[in-house]
């Protein structure tokens, strides 16, 4: 059967990953977390001090670009690859709500985002993956046989992230949250560089009132449609 490339773009918190999780296991396809990987190099920033809640040195990060090696590898426990920065997992550590604060600003360096965008076609080029992210169907894959566009209201993808915090036990505010997702829909549908938008011939998944089976079974049929058709 013949390979496409599955493009999942939308804001932050739209259960993006989760379905494209769920896609890439049933359609034993490679699933690439293209946030992750602005999550980790921020991570890096931040660890070095070229980041924090007053200043963001730019060139500093951008000079350092060379030493961040970036990978993912399969962990059979959670059934997906988790991220690498210089062979260390930090899956966990750019999960955090301080990670999530900065990345906006770090995705929005345009030399950061030339660098991950080539390792993203890299990774797709043998086909065969689903990715997720801001810029896949626009910039990483604007020839993706299958575009998706995921959205939902603030309110709703707030609520979503504040449980999900609370869950892994960190201390948060619902006002915390909500005015995070705010922050960075604005930053990242505002950045001149690959700003977030739905690509040509995406198709629109609004998530406010749907559950996750009935977007997951409405996303493997139009994905098993496009396969067919390929
Ligand atoms: O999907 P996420 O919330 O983990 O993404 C983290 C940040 O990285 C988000 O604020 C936008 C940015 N991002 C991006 O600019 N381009 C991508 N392809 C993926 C993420």
């Amino acid at each position: 059967m013949k390979k496409i490339i599955i493009a999942i773009d939308g804001f932050s918190s739209t259960g993006k990953s989760t379905i494209a999780k769920q896609l890439a296991t049933a359609l034993a396809y490679i699933y690439v977390d293209t946030g992750a990987m602005y999550r980790a190099v921020t991570l890096y920033a931040m660890r070095k001090g070229f980041i924090d809640e007053h200043h963001f040195e730019v060139n500093d990060l951008v000079a350092a670009l060379d030493e961040i090696h970036l990978s993912f590898t399969y962990n059979e426990k959670v059934g997906f690859a988790e991220m690498y920065l210089n062979g260390e997992n930090v899956e966990k550590e750019i999960r955090t709500l301080q990670v999530s604060d900065y990345v906006s600003k770090v995705a929005a360096v345009p030399e950061v985002r030339y660098q991950l965008v080539k390792q993203q076609q890299q990774m797709g080029k043998e086909k065969g993956i689903v990715m997720d992210g801001r810029d896949i169907g626009t910039v990483v894959f604007p020839n993706a046989e299958l575009k998706i566009f995921m959205t939902a209201s603030p309110e709703k993808r707030a609520i979503r992230r504040y449980k999900e915090l609370i869950d892994k036990g960190d201390d948060v505010k619902y006002e915390d949250v909500l005015r995070n997702v705010q922050n960075r829909d604005y930053i990242d549908s505002h950045r001149e560089d690959s700003p977030l938008r739905k690509a040509e011939g995406a198709v629109t998944i609004d998530n406010s009132d749907m559950g996750l089976k009935e977007q997951f079974e409405r996303i493997l049929s139009l994905a098993q449609r496009t396969i067919d058709a390929a």
